[in-house]
């Protein structure tokens, strides 16, 4: 029989105890015991940044953790991004208006890449937000929107919340020039 310990943790406001086996990977832990698919798992060995959490507000590749290291932590997963089931959080709101996801398989692990970024970085260059992105793979998007969708969301931190219309960000002239030549560390413009 293999060993199994007890995790306390608290993942999204809500509070769970399980029995685990030592070896189960956060990400495993968190689709498998808990349900919470929503944190996608790619890699499994910390390059693609789909199963990317926030372990005490800091994001963490959950692939590169035991469940047994958040005992007694908090988790937040994509599910507890939104603050209600009627309402988009604001990043995720933008990327909804700027059309940064095809296939959707990266978007959890990037928005919960961003919300960190842009709490420590509220207003950021488009250079620093290809930096940012660049633990996060997409095979779909080429990127752009991506970006996009960080820049409306930055600009509605600083306006105080909401995302500005679609027209307010096409028309700022660097987000569609492409910028400079991505250099290492950074998603290709
Ligand atoms: S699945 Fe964790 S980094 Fe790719
Ligand atoms: S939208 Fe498909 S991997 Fe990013």
């Amino acid at each position: 029989m293999h060993q199994r310990l007890t995790v306390n943790l608290v993942v999204n406001g809500e509070t769970y105890e399980r029995d685990v086996e030592p070896r189960i990977l956060l990400s495993d832990f968190l689709r498998h015991d808990l349900g919470l698919t929503g944190t996608h798992v790619g890699c499994e060995h910390g390059v693609c940044g789909a199963c990317t959490v926030l372990v005490e507000g800091e994001a963490v590749r959950s692939c590169l953790m035991f469940a047994v290291q958040v005992d007694g932590r908090q988790v937040t997963t994509v599910e507890g991004l939104a603050p209600n089931a009627e309402e988009l959080h604001p990043l995720q709101e933008a990327f909804w208006e700027s059309h940064g996801l095809q296939c959707g398989f990266c978007t959890p692990g990037i928005l919960l890449s961003m919300v960190p970024f842009l709490e420590s970085n509220p207003d950021p260059s488009e250079k620093e937000i290809r930096e940012a992105l660049s633990g996060n793979l997409c095979r779909c998007t080429g990127y752009q929107n991506i970006v996009d969708a960080v820049q409306r969301a930055a600009a509605g931190q600083a306006a105080g919340g909401a995302t500005p219309e679609a027209a307010d960000v096409a028309d700022e002239p660097s987000r569609r020039d492409g910028g400079d030549e991505a250099t290492a560390g950074e998603v290709p413009a």
